[in-house]
């Protein structure tokens, strides 16, 4: 659980202010409990029984949250070569990890399939030619641009006229290169974009895969992909996942019950970590500026564009809430600002927050998806760490980096 009673926020029963002393800021929180809350809602809104679902790490490689997933009986969707090989490093079963990368090299798939005994989910035609002549007589899967995209923000969008995928008219050319190399097609993927809040998407998806499935008498799998979208800003409506899964649920029924069982894959990353983390940062600086005969505040905190992009490169939107003023008036209009050199650094744009002093803690809210895992070490500023929260335990779970781990890659010093 991540919530506020009274004053404070709270995640699990710890108080944030707390894990902030302990741990120091910046520091990324995660609730274990909320994610498996989250991994069990997605399930449990499909009927139909041969479900997988494969977490998509790049929303969140946290390692601890990897095993948890594990161990809930999730597989992995990995889309470079080293999260497969994290994947297996974990412990997932190779055949629960898919990889589907884009813009792959020939020693990448000599590494994920040669090496590691890694499915590969091939992004075009070129690479299935590649795929073919490297490993013929194998399985292979093949992602499907099925002409729709959709997601919170252009650059979310992955269906559609995007680089991703085999468009769904070229499955001539398909069928011409698995006879060619003698490959088993047994999956099909489509992945059609990021943060998607209406079911309708999805179902248009799956129903042309398994138009196209029906082409196909291999298939052990149909993958649609993940994109659940969660909602960030008050009021926004959530996705409708009892409808969503129930339609899915039908479509997979009635292929099944015409074809023969096929397997229903879902590829969530957002939507299982998304609401599970929090970014916590300590205000150190409150700049005011009259223009115009306006008053602006930008709060300066000890984090920024470097830990959570989102706001920077989507003009993203997270809640942030002043971790032990939780039930205050919120008064002031703030723009909360980085320590990075660039004007973009915000971590959000007139936030609505509680009069505020130095050495405050904030926690920007819904902070569990593309956070760390898109976090950089620009301007020669440290990764903060990981906690992974249980109730009332706190665990770190990855360290806070040091110089010495930015100095270590130059071959001169
Ligand atoms: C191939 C693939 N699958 C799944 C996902 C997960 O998307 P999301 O976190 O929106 O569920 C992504 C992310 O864009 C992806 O590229």
């Amino acid at each position: 659980m991540i919530g506020v009673t009274g004053p404070y926020l709270y995640i699990g029963s710890l108080r944030a202010e707390k894990i902030a002393e302990e741990f120091g800021t910046p520091v990324y929180v995660y609730d274990a409990e909320l994610v498996e809350e989250n991994y069990l809602r997605l399930r449990r809104s499909f009927r139909y029984g041969n479900l997988e679902v494969m977490y998509a790490c790049k929303a969140n490689n946290s390692v601890e949250i990897l095993k948890h997933l594990r161990d809930l009986g999730a597989g992995l969707d990995a889309v470079s070569p080293w999260e497969v090989a994290l994947g297996v490093r974990v412990g997932f079963r190779r055949e629960k990890i898919l990889f589907t990368g884009t813009s792959v090299t020939v020693e990448e798939m000599k590494f994920v399939r040669g090496e590691l005994g890694v499915l590969v989910n091939v992004d075009s035609i070129p690479q299935l030619r590649r795929y073919g002549k490297t490993f013929p007589e194998t399985e292979v899967s093949v992602r499907i641009n099925p002409g729709i995209g959709a997601g919170h923000h252009e650059y979310a969008v992955t269906g559609g006229v995007t680089k991703f995928g085999i468009y769904i008219n070229q499955l001539d050319k398909v069928e011409e290169v698995l006879r060619e190399y003698r490959l088993r097609l047994v999956g099909l993927h489509a992945h059609i974009g990021s943060g998607i809040l209406r079911p309708e998407p999805f179902v248009e998806t799956a129903e042309r895969l398994l138009k196209v499935a029906q082409l196909f008498r291999d298939l052990e799998f149909v993958d649609i992909g993940g994109g659940f979208g969660i909602p960030y800003r008050p009021g926004e409506r959530p996705l409708d996942l009892d409808y969503l899964g129930s339609r899915l649920s039908s479509l997979f029924e009635e292929f099944s019950s015409k074809y023969g069982s096929v397997k229903l894959r879902v590829e969530p990353g957002r939507f299982i970590v998304g609401s599970a983390g929090v970014l916590l940062v300590r205000v150190v600086d409150i700049k005011e500026v009259e223009v115009g005969g306006t008053r602006k505040v930008f709060v300066g905190v000890d984090s920024g564009m470097n830990h959570l992009i989102r706001p920077a490169l989507y003009g993203a939107y997270h809640e942030v809430v002043a971790v032990s003023k939780a039930d205050r008036p919120r008064v002031l209009t703030a723009d909360v600002v980085g320590n990075v050199c660039e004007s973009g650094d915000v971590l959000a744009v007139n936030a609505q927050l509680p009069e505020l002093e130095e050495g405050d803690v904030l926690a920007i809210m819904n902070a569990g998806a593309y956070g760390y895992s898109m976090s950089s070490n620009y301007n020669m500023r440290p990764r903060p760490p990981e906690v992974v929260v249980r109730g009332a335990s706190a665990k770190l779970t990855r360290r806070r980096e040091v110089l010495e781990d930015l100095l270590r890659v130059f071959v001169e010093l």
